[in-house]
């Protein structure tokens, strides 16, 4: 069991500078993973490498593919081929992260031998079932904990069926992992959704060499197919920058006076950039430059100049293209003049916590103004930041410590955290990047 590390956030003067986002990490994930399919070798430039991602790379070690950290970022893999994995000699322990747990499952479906997956507490509680259903019609087998919870017994099918499916929940990782296991199947292997989700696996298989399709059926609805047994080659991967990092940092200026802040080389797949649209909506002085492509994904520098935010409302529609920036962007909402209403959020509730009911437990905490419904939150703005003056816990949820604190920089008296070190997952070093902008983020503190 880790001890808690408990941060403080002071209240901050203006934060100015420039900084690098840390690696994104669904990309970061993906190019390990289609790395280790590949034939030959893969070098990765920017790699994020927090405790997730690390995670998958240790994993993919276990199960035979040569995966090496060449410097800072900088990684090589030694794939095996699609189907070349050999069987791990003890459990695989994912941590915290649900993309390593869920992807890999879509590999190891079409490996036949069995796998056994584990991680933390947050992942032991997560639902499974979602990319259990769509892999055991592709030939998959599962003994999962009761409700399809982790830890569970994956075993791969020899003979792997392609399918069609429709996807019941908007996930880019259930997608994801039907394509993974499409990828030994012979023929398309298809998915449908209903709202489009992050495209990074399809953008990253043809980088590597599959063949992959995106079909608009019309109303929003889209279906992406794959042609199984496809020879990946190793590539040249280089990872964009965090939008979903990227977002504390920005949100972070928006809301301290006087502030003036730019992330460079963001990842702004329009997929992923719903909370620079909402936050623009909302006011925040948000530019855009130096837009270059990267690895296949659209990437800019990022600025953001402190600027009076008022409530909007967000509309569910756009819940996939920002879904772990809810509770940055409601710790926004808090500081804003007037109500800022978010609905379609039911995914929030089985993330890494259940991050509807832990943003409404801590906004309220530190004196702001919210309701909380089964599938929405409607934050209560007065034009100013809450007091503060409160520790939230926070359950293994990085993204809920890591809203806490910028909100902590705004307030009058300051935000706790009862445990910082989840934050490592996503992004390493996060404090320190905060404080050289101008921050106050303290060790072992009250309130
Ligand atoms: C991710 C997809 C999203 C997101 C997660 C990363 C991915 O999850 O919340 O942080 O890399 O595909 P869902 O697929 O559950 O929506």
């Amino acid at each position: 069991m880790n001890t808690l590390r408990p941060l403080l956030s002071r209240p901050a003067r203006a934060l100015e500078g420039s900084v690098a986002a840390p690696g994104d990490k669904s990309v970061s994930h993906r190019a390990l993973m289609f790395g280790a399919l590949a034939v030959g070798e893969t070098r990765i430039e920017g790699l994020l490498e927090g405790d997730d991602v690390l995670a998958t790379a240790q994993a993919l070690r276990a199960l035979g593919a040569g995966v090496e950290r060449l410097g800072e970022g900088a990684w090589r893999v030694s794939g095996r081929g699609v189907g070349g994995l050999i069987e791990p000699g003890d459990v695989l322990d994912l941590g915290n992260s649900g993309t390593s747990a869920r992807l890999l499952m879509g590999i190891l479906a079409t490996h036949p031998f069995t796998t056994l997956l584990t991680g933390d507490a947050s992942l032991r509680s997560r639902p499974m079932i979602r990319v259990m259903e769509p892999l055991e019609r592709i030939g998959a087998t599962f003994a999962p904990r009761e409700g399809g919870r982790m830890p569970l017994a994956i075993t791969g099918t020899a003979e792997p069926v392609p399918i069609e499916y429709a996807l019941p929940v908007p996930s880019a990782q259930v997608k994801s992992a039907v394509l993974l296991a499409g990828l030994a199947a012979p023929g398309r292997t298809s998915v449908i959704e209903r709202e489009p989700s992050r495209d990074h696996s399809e953008r990253m298989l043809r980088h590597f060499g599959a063949e992959v399709t995106v079909e608009e059926l019309g109303d929003g609805r889209r279906r992406v197919s794959v042609v199984g047994q496809p020879e990946l080659r190793g590539a040249k991967v280089s990872i964009p920058g965090d939008i979903s990092s990227a977002a504390f940092v920005l949100v972070a200026a928006a809301i301290v006076p006087g502030s003036r802040v730019t992330v460079q080389g963001v990842g702004v797949n329009p997929l992923r950039a719903g909370v620079i649209e909402t936050l623009r909506e909302m006011g925040a002085d948000i530019t855009l430059a130096n837009l270059r492509e990267e690895g296949g994904e659209p990437v800019a520098d990022i600025t953001c100049i402190h600027a009076p935010l008022k409530g909007v409302d967000v509309p569910p529609a756009r819940a996939p293209r920002m879904i772990d920036e809810y509770p940055i962007l409601a710790a926004a909402a808090a500081c804003a003049e007037g109500t800022t209403r978010m609905r379609g959020l039911k995914e929030l509730r089985v993330k890494e916590s259940d991050r509807l009911a832990a943003i409404a437990r801590g906004l309220a905490a530190v004196g702001a103004k919210v309701e909380e419904g089964e599938d929405w939150l409607a934050v209560r703005g007065a034009g100013a930041p809450p007091k503060g003056d409160a520790r939230i816990a926070v359950n293994l949820d990085h993204r809920i410590a890591m809203a806490f604190l910028v909100l902590g920089m705004a307030s009058r008296a300051g935000i706790a955290v009862d445990d910082a070190s989840p934050i490592e997952t996503s992004f390493p070093r996060f404090a320190s990047l905060m404080n050289g902008l101008g921050a106050r983020i303290e060790g072992n503190a009250a309130p």
